[in-house]
Order: structure tokens, then C-alpha cells, then sequence
């Protein structure tokens, strides 16, 4: 069934484009698998306990759930915990992959009692597959159209008790009315480099790296707040240190290796890099609109806002204004540029 996709199956093509598919194999191993194992994101995994705590004593399903935030944050790790901690079978597809109000229809059709489903990327279902998705959520009812024309009618089948979860970037790019049929809408913010340190150390003992504590904490705060770069970032460090002979991972060994593969002090990619070059050069300190911002980085502005903004706005590299983005002098200090002082702000 190609609506259905195997929990590797499912990468950002945002953040992981480069990522090949042994890659995404060792990504799905450093998955953490219970809540106890997730680190960070404190509020959310305390409510997330509470409602599944208590779905699990009255002896229902949970709620549905929808979890939001940008590309490598754990949404999808989430998703899979929320399952093994209700003891449920767990369906994966994802928005895209839905085409047709069919592939929805045959997917739910085929869940088995308590199972989990969960739709990635739940912002790019098409209209008609939503509306497939009300009655479902709300009365485990699914209306099906046979025939066509004058003798067109419709059948109604009872649907087995599930959970649907769902990821997204942004909650606002949900339609309203399938977000309101969520019960629990949880938010995953950046994390802080003392949790990424965490996560790298976890992810290294893994992987079998003997990686030093300040070995971790360099990786983890050139991770851009996101522990699947710190994933990634320690499987380069790791690669380095076997071709170079290193059986420790010291710092040392990890800064040359980040350095070798070009990975600036505050982790920046070369989209990072761009926009704020564009901001601080090319556009000489004025605002740039979002839209303006995109086409000259070459990139969709959604994927600009939601996978590049929320690092460079939170370690203070660029500000928004109402007219637009502006670098702030810390990206000029950072880039080595020299500030403009005739912009118009
Ligand atoms: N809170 C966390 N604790 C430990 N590892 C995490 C956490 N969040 C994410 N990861 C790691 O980052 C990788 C990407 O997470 P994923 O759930 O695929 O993110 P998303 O679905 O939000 O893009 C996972 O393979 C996992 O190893
Ligand atoms: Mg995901």
C-alpha cells in the first residue's frame, strides 16, 4: 500500500535532504522510545503524561493529539512513544502521501482496535481528504459514496477506536476546524544546549563513541537547537575521529572535526549563512519581506520560517520588525561584515 509508509520512510526533506538511506536507518535507532528516554521539552512530556496516564486507567484511547515544531525536534519520535506507552499498533503515513479521500478511507478502514495513526506533515492534506478525517475523529464514522450519478448513496461504516496523531511545523497552517478536533495540542520548542549535550552523549553511547563531556557540549551548541543535527553532527564527529585514528572523542578532536566539515561556532548552514549575508549585504540593512528573503535564498518562505527563522531569531542573529527581517550586529560581527549605518531603520 503506498500510503503507508514505514516509520524510516518518513524524513525532513527540509533539514535531512542530505541524509541517504543508511543514515535514516541509524537516525531510527537513536529514536528514543519511552517518555523516561525523551529529553527535554519538560512541560509537554508532563502533560502528555497526564493524558495518556489517564487514558490508559480508564482504559480508552487518548485523545487525539497534534504536535507542532520545527523539522528534527522529535514530533515523530513522540508519535511512535505515544503508541508503545499505550501498548498500541502504530500506522504511519503523512499529509502528502494522502492523495485521494481513498487512501484515507482504506488506512482507517484497516486500523485494528486502540492503534495509533499518525499523519506527518498534517498541513499538506488535501481538502478532500480532511473532510474525509471529521466524522472519523469525531464519531469513528467514515461516510463512503458508491456509484455515480442519479444512483450515487452513501454507506456508513463504524470505524474501530483509535488515536490519530499529527505533526505539523506550525499549527496555524492546520485548517481550523481539523486543528479544534484535537484534544491536545502540544508545542516543541528549540532545545537548550545543556539537553542537546544530553542527547549526544545518549545518541554516542549507541553508536559506541567514546565521546568526552566537553566533546558533547561542543556539538550540542552547534546543533541550531535541533537534536537530529546533534545526531547528525556526532556521526560526522565520530567519522573524523575513525579516519584520523582517535579512539576518544575529546574536544579538541570534535572542534577540528566540525571545523574540517564547516560548522561555525553557532552551527550555521549554508542557508543560515545566506539569509543572513543577503540581510546584511545585499539587502544593506534594510527590512526584507519574508517573500523577497525566499527567492533570493532560493527556498520556499515557509521552509525559510519554519526551519531557519526560529534558530537565527532565538541566538539573537536576526530580528522581525513589521517591515521585514533585519540582521542584527551580531551577524555582522559573526560574518565579518562591516555594519551599513545608512539603512532606514
Ligand atoms: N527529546 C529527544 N530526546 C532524544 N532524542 C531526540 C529527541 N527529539 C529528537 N531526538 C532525535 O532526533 C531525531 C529526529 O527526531 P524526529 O522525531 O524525527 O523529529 P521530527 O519528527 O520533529 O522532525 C530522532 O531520530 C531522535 O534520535
Ligand atoms: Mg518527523
Amino acid at each position: 500500500m503506498k500510503h503507508e509508509l514505514d516509520l524510516d520512510q518518513l524524513s525532513d526533506h527540509v533539514v535531512a535532504a542530505d541524509a541517504n538511506d543508511h543514515e535514516r536507518r541509524t537516525e531510527a535507532s537513536l529514536r528514543p522510545q519511552t517518555l523516561e528516554d525523551f529529553v527535554g521539552q519538560r512541560d509537554l512530556v508532563g502533560h502528555l503524561r497526564i493524558v495518556l496516564g489517564s487514558a490508559r486507567a480508564r482504559n480508552q484511547c487518548a485523545d487525539h493529539l497534534l504536535f507542532a515544531g520545527p523539522p528534527g525536534l522529535g514530533k515523530t519520535s513522540l508519535a511512535s512513544i505515544v503508541a508503545s506507552e499505550m501498548g498500541a499498533g502504530f500506522r504511519v503515513t503523512s499529509g502528502p502521501v494522502l492523495s485521494r479521500p481513498g487512501d484515507l478511507a482504506a488506512l482507517l478502514t484497516d486500523l485494528h482496535d486502540g492503534d495509533v495513526l499518525f499523519i506527518d506533515e498534517l498541513h499538506r492534506l488535501s481538502r478532500t481528504v480532511e473532510e474525509v478525517l471529521y466524522p472519523a475523529m469525531e464519531d469513528l464514522r467514515l461516510d463512503v459514496m458508491i456509484g455515480r450519478g442519479p444512483s450515487a448513496r452513501s454507506i456508513r461504516l463504524d470505524l474501530p477506536n483509535f488515536t490519530l496523531v499529527g505533526a505539523t511545523t506550525r499549527t496555524g497552517l492546520v485548517a481550523a476546524p481539523l486543528r479544534d478536533r484535537f484534544g491536545f495540542i502540544g508545542q516543541l520548542d528549540l532545545y537548550e544546549v545543556e539537553e542537546l549535550t544530553e542527547i549526544a552523549s545518549r545518541s554516542a553511547k549507541l553508536l559506541d563513541v567514546a565521546l568526552a563531556p566537553d566533546a558533547a557540549t561542543l556539538i550540542a551548541s552547534r546543533s541550531r537547537g535541533t537534536p537530529r543535527i546533534a545526531n547528525r553532527l556526532l556521526r560526522r564527529v565520530r567519522d573524523f575521529a575513525s579516519v584520523r585514528g582517535h579512539s576518544d572523542v575529546t574536544e579538541d578532536v570534535a572542534r577540528d572535526a566540525l571545523t574540517l566539515f564547516g560548522v561555525d561556532e553557532f552551527g550555521l548552514d549554508k542557508i543560515d549563512r545566506r539569509i543572513l549575508t543577503l540581510l546584511c549585504d545585499q539587502f544593506a540593512s534594510q527590512p526584507v519581506g519574508l517573500t523577497t528573503l525566499a527567492h533570493a535564498c532560493g527556498e520556499e518562505p515557509l521552509t525559510i520560517e519554519d526551519a531557519y527563522e526560529p534558530y537565527l531569531l532565538r541566538s539573537g542573529l536576526m530580528i522581525r520588525t513589521p517591515r521585514g527581517r533585519v540582521a542584527t550586529e551580531r551577524a555582522y560581527e559573526h560574518l565579518g561584515l562591516q555594519q551599513r549605518h545608512d539603512g532606514l531603520f
